[in-house]
């Protein structure tokens, strides 16, 4: 069977984390969107892995598959690989033939094309994710296969490279600049990336990933499918133009890696829930708490005395800095008007609640129930940015819960919870009519409350 991990929120809520607390049960964990701007999180036994490529799962020694619907930078996958073969693990990464390849001259452009697009600027992570998947569609990308076939890989270069170069000086910049290290000259690109591909080819790497998972499908074996990114940071359904250019949700899970939907929607499909909320970028976030200078848009957030305190105590006590960018994060209430698009659009079939321990303390813990929008109650995001920017969270208060033994709740379950934070779950699944899969406590696998195991 198959089971789905998808960010219901803006990314970063953890989803790394619950790939880990459900994966013992996988035999094969899968990428299918997005690329290295991911970074998952994986504490196990006090160890730290922060992950951008490489799935989850490697670190209980999983095999992982990077799917078509993936941009990989190959030169950072084996890094990745080889720092966590350095750290004692022995990751099996299979990458689809049917990927597209992030480029030297991508991730150039993302850096160019957010310094000249200003306000509508999405804080990217400079990884060249947007500037792939926009030769992809436009198909004049380079895939994962090409790299393995010299002929090829040339003719590919040769059509791209020069609309890039053109593009660059569009811009105002010279291609042939030192600082853009080889990155539009076809004859150092040819050969470093033939070089990627002959090192795909030694150890093995690049399948088809559709024919691949469903041999292992046909052996009745399990597929966990882990999304990168979040619900409103996807490209269709999140707050465009602030958004990252992959579909992070559940549906491409199939697309993405080359099985039916009915095989996804078979299985289970996990949103993974921060119990307040995070950003790391710009544009609109009704919930917002504090103002963070850069991202946070001139008149967002609640900048009051109040509202800094929280937004400080919260980012401090949930380490909210990047992953990739060591950035601070934006954070705020959690935003159930967000989730229960996030619901519908994903077809959750269980939620993860994590950072529930960050909560704390705290005296009283809000969320935004509903927005008003024109002077009119609304339940759902709007579909437009603009409209979303224009919302005010109608609040509501919950009594706080006290600090508690995370460990001990986890071993103990469910009901060893401060009744307010049970109450708090409560109304979160309620108001999506998704019921309570796991609660994080804590970083770490043993630091979840496991309702429900996803595979029986
Ligand atoms: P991902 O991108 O969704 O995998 O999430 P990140 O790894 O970027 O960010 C989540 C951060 O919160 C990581 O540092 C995790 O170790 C940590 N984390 C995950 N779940 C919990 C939790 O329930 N409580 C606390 N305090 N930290 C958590
Ligand atoms: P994980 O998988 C949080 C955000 C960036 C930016 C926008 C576009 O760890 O949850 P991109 O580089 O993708 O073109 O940037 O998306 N972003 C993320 N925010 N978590 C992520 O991944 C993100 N990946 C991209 O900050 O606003
Ligand atoms: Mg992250």
């Amino acid at each position: 069977m198959t089971v789905t991990i998808v960010g219901a929120q803006l990314g970063d809520e953890g989803k790394g984390g619950i790939v880990d607390v459900y994966g013992d049960a996988a035999d094969v964990v899968v990428r299918y969107q997005g690329g290295d701007n991911a970074g998952h999180t994986v504490v196990h036994e006090g160890e730290e892995y922060k992950l951008s490529l490489v799935p989850s799962g490697a670190v209980r020694g999983k095999t992982g598959v990077l799917g078509n619907g993936c941009v990989v930078n190959p030169t950072t996958l084996f890094d990745e690989l080889d720092t966590l073969r350095e750290r004692g693990l022995d990751p099996d990464v299979r990458v689809a033939e049917r990927a597209h390849v992030i480029m030297p001259y991508h991730r150039v452009l993302d850096g160019i094309e957010e310094d000249a697009k200003d306000d509508l600027a999405a804080g990217t992570t400079g990884r060249g994710i947007g500037p792939t998947y926009e030769d992809k569609a436009g198909r004049r990308g380079v895939r994962v296969g090409d790299l393995l076939d010299p002929d090829v890989l040339r003719d590919r270069l040769e059509y791209a490279v020069p609309h890039k170069r053109s593009l660059v000086e569009n811009f105002g910049a010279d291609p042939d600049a030192d600082r853009f290290e080889g990155a539009f000259d076809v004859d150092e690109l040819f050969e470093e990336y033939r070089a990627l591909g002959e090192r795909l080819a030694d150890e093995e790497m690049t399948v088809d990933a559709g024919a691949f998972l469903q041999s292992h499908l046909d052996r009745d074996e399990n597929v966990m499918f882990e999304g990168a990114q979040g619900t409103s940071i996807d490209i269709d359904h999140g707050i465009y133009p602030y958004v990252t250019s992959s579909n992070p949700t559940a549906g491409a899970a199939a697309v993405g890696s080359g099985v039916g939907p009915t095989v996804v929607g078979q299985g289970e499909v996990v949103g993974i829930v921060k119990g307040y909320l995070s950003r790391v970028g710009t544009g609109p976030l009704p919930t917002e708490l504090g103002h963070v200078e850069g991202q946070t848009p001139p008149e967002g957030g609640d900048t009051s005395e109040t509202g800094q305190a929280l937004a400080t105590y919260i980012r401090d006590e949930g380490g909210e800095y990047g992953t990739v960018t060591g950035r601070p994060r934006r954070v705020g209430w959690l935003d159930i008007p967000m989730l229960r698009h996030a619901a519908r659009v994903n077809g959750f079939t269980g939620l993860a609640v994590n950072h529930v321990d960050v909560l704390a303390g705290l005296d009283e813990v809000k969320v935004g129930h509903s927005y008003t929008l024109d002077g009119e109650e609304t339940t759902t995001m709007p579909a437009t940015t603009e409209k979303w920017g224009r919302c005010e969270a109608n609040l509501r208060t919950f009594d706080g819960w006290p600090e508690f033994d995370a460990e001990q709740v986890a071993q103990e379950g469910y009901d060893a919870l401060p009744e307010n934070a049970r109450t708090y779950l409560e109304y979160v699944s309620d108001e999506l009519d998704v019921p309570i899969y796991c609660v994080g406590v804590g970083p770490g696998r043993e630091q979840t409350v496991v309702v429900e195991d996803v595979w029986t």
